[in-house]
């Protein structure tokens, strides 16, 4: 398969303006309201600039399809992913998830384990999670999957 993630880079900051607003993704995050661009560009920059975040570009037979992101703290990496909704339903989240720990081994990201929050709602990444063997943790008002890594 012709896939492979790519760091992101300044020139992304539109495709992310698109993502971010897309009705599933907004719908898929704890804070569920549009985004403005002014206010997008400045989380841009301040992720872009930050050595504790990692933005991944899934590309898929040449074009953009998916994102990944990680904050870490304390060696814990929070992830952010979606899917472009064209490209959705082809199973490219695990591939994406695999791909991550890649690079995370590639750029020597130096963390113990990840860890994805999924709303309770949200059963298409509670299955990309579960099919990546991630540990569940039922918590309050979301799940939490966690892989340590090795
Ligand atoms: C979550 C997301 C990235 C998954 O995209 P994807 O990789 O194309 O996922 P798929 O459509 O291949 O679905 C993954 C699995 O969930 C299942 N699934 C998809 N939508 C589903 C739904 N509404 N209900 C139940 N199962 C569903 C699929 O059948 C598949 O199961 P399988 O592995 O047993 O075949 C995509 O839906 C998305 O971008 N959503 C918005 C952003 C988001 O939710 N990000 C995650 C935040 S934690």
């Amino acid at each position: 398969m012709d896939i492979a993630l790519k760091m992101a880079s300044k020139q992304d900051c539109d495709l992310l303006f698109d993502w971010a607003n897309d009705k599933a993704v907004r719908e898929n995050s704890f804070s569920s309201h549009k985004i403005l661009y002014e206010d997008h560009i400045k989380w841009f920059n301040d992720k872009i600039n930050s050595n504790k975040c990692f933005v991944f570009i899934l590309k898929f037979k040449g074009n953009s399809a998916g994102l990944v992101r990680i904050d870490v703290e304390d060696k814990k990496a929070i992830i952010s992913y979606s899917i472009d909704k064209n490209y959705r339903g082809r199973g490219l989240s695990k591939v994406m998830l695999d791909l991550l720990e890649t690079e995370v081994v590639n750029n020597k990201i130096s963390i113990n384990n990840l860890i994805g929050l999924v709303k309770f709602e949200n059963v298409a990444s509670q299955k990309v999670f579960e099919s990546l063997k991630y540990n569940k943790i039922i918590c309050n008002e979301f799940l939490e999957y966690e892989k340590y890594l090795e």
